[in-house]
């Protein structure tokens, strides 16, 4: 797919999208984020891509929604544009979306980090939703995704005041997986999707999506729902594979069958 801005590749069964805007500290427009969403989609339909992997630029993972765009909107024209039925789309791929976030990111570029499954950042770092200081709130997960991954205490402090945390802040705060050194980071997150890429693919996909549950039911409800999908798993030859291999004690081969 050609987009001009984002960067994208793929190795090792890793779909790689470098969102590319630096001149703007890759701000969000609208048609960044409809490529973003396209590239997702198809590579969630490619049988050679296990993970993906979204970087940002070494100053930005991404400063926000581009707020010239958004600036002079009414509330009538943002209604018919809808920007959040893309934004929807995200939640629906089912391979998992490891980011790797050097810089800043702030309002939807954090909505986005917290859109991925697994975030590594370096220790420039910073996360935020300043939306409050330009009169508005986030909209993409910010009151929602945030507060259940810090809490409601943390996530009112961030969002009533706009003040960012920095990377170490977001790991304390169970926002984020690891904090790694600046050179490291994009290594660490390579390797992280490639060895996300080389697990059984039916069953990474459902893990995916039973962990995510967790954070729109109830108990009863989730683990129903975990128990529905394990049944199924069993209908998967990569499940006698990888069995099998266990018992024999080689390496499995799994084929995502
Ligand atoms: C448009 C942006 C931008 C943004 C930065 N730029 N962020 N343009 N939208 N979100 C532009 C600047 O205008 C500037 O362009 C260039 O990028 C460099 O930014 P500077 O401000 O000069 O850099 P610096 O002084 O280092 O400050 C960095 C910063 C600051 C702290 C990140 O840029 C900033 O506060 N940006 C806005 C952050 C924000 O409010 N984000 C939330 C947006 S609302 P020029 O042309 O002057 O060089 C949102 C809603 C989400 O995200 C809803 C989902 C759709």
């Amino acid at each position: 797919m050609k987009s001009d801005f984002l960067k994208v590749s793929t190795e090792k069964g890793v779909g790689r999208i470098r969102l590319h805007r630096p001149e703007v500290l890759n701000a969000l427009n609208r048609q960044m984020v409809a490529d973003l969403v396209e590239q997702l989609e198809s590579w969630d339909r490619d049988e050679h891509i296990g993970a993906i992997l979204l970087l940002g630029g070494p100053k930005a993972f991404a400063a926000g929604a581009d707020i010239e765009e958004m600036a002079q909107a009414t509330a009538v024209e943002m209604l018919r544009l809808d920007p959040f039925v893309d934004w929807d789309r995200i939640r629906k791929i089912s391979k998992p979306i490891v980011a790797a976030v050097q810089g800043y990111a702030l309002g939807g570029g954090c909505e986005l980090a917290l859109a991925c499954d697994l975030i590594l950042a370096s220790e420039s770092a910073q996360f935020g939703q300043p939306e409050i200081n330009i009169g508005v709130m986030p909209g993409a997960g910010g009151t929602q995704r945030l507060t259940r991954a810090v809490g409601k205490a943390r996530a009112m402090e961030m969002v009533l005041t706009g003040k960012p945390i920095t990377a170490q802040e977001a790991f304390q705060a169970h926002l984020i997986n690891r904090v790694v050194p600046e050179e490291a980071l994009e290594e660490e997150a390579t390797k992280l999707a490639e060895e996300l890429a080389s697990k059984p693919p039916v069953a990474l996909r459902l893990a995916k999506q039973a962990v995510s549950k967790a954070a729109e039911v109830g108990l009863t409800e989730g683990l129903d729902y975990e128990q529905k999908l394990f049944y199924f798993l069993f209908s998967t030859e990569d499940q006698k594979e990888g069995m099998q291999a266990f018992s024999e004690k080689r390496r499995p081969t799994f084929r995502g069958k």
